[in-house]
């Protein structure tokens, strides 16, 4: 039996996050390089994303890279980015297939030039799927974000479009990454960690956090049917008490 026939499919997150952590220790328990802990992290990413499709999801955002990364040595970022590229070449049929859009956050342009043509190559082909967003944060930090968006309302007030009394959490939101896109109500973080690691701290204030030991090339479809369950037996208040939430 599937946990997934356990779950309330009416009530599963909209948006899931993912900090997809612990591939650089699989590999070493396997006695392998760590790159091949990523490589197989890409198998545990397939199975997810399938997964969040078959439970109505509609938007799954993966830490593929962060601001931070860069700092590992050169051999394992170069191999990181080969990876995104084979896989995302590799992967557009599939998406389309499963009607899955890709999209990406971040700052593009410090990113290989083969990885950001990749990225828009399957970008445009998979433009008009509807069922889910898959979005790939890349090079991305949500420090950097937010900055980003301060500069954007910053030049807004200095050319006089609004005011800056005017500046509010929706005006603000339209200067994120996605605006358009509701916010995760869940966020996984796999390998025992307990950090946010900078991942999307705007759009997780209200986020559900679901931590697991598992380290993420073993994450399963069964791990995230677990996450959605623990996730539909928590009780969101939004400051609330718990006797408002039924009125
Ligand atoms: C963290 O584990 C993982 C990453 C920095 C990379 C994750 C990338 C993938 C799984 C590839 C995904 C590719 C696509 C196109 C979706 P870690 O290296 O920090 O592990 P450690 O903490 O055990 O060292």
């Amino acid at each position: 039996m599937s946990l997934i026939d356990k779950i309330n499919l009416e009530k599963c997150p909209q948006h899931i996050a993912i900090i997809m952590d612990g591939n650089g220790r699989w590999a070493k328990q396997q006695g392998e390089v760590r790159l091949f802990g990523h490589s197989s992290g890409v198998e545990a990413v397939r199975d997810v994303l399938k997964a969040c499709v078959d439970l109505g999801v509609k938007h799954l955002t993966l830490y593929a890279f962060s601001t931070e990364n860069w700092n590992r040595p050169k051999e394992e970022v170069d191999g990181l980015m080969n990876l995104m590229v084979e896989t995302i070449a590799n992967e557009v049929s599939e998406l389309n297939e499963n009607d899955v859009r890709l999209r990406s956050i971040g700052d593009e342009s410090k990113l290989p030039d083969a990885c950001k043509n990749e990225l828009h190559r399957a970008q445009v082909a998979t433009s008009e799927n509807k069922s889910i967003d898959l979005i790939l944060a890349l090079n991305y930090s949500a420090r950097w974000e937010i900055i980003n968006a301060v500069r954007n309302i910053a030049k807004r007030v200095e050319e006089g479009d609004i005011v800056a009394n005017e500046v509010n959490e929706s005006k603000f939101e339209q200067e994120l990454a996605m605006p358009e896109i509701p916010d995760p109500e869940l966020l996984i973080r796999t390998s025992g960690e307990y950090r946010l690691s900078n991942f999307l701290l705007w759009q997780i204030a209200y986020a559900e956090l679901y931590f697991t030991e598992k380290l993420w090339p073993d994450f399963t479809r069964e791990d995230l049917f677990r996450a959605v369950l623990d996730y539909q037996n928590r009780e969101r208040r939004f400051g609330k008490v718990s006797e408002q939430l039924t009125e």
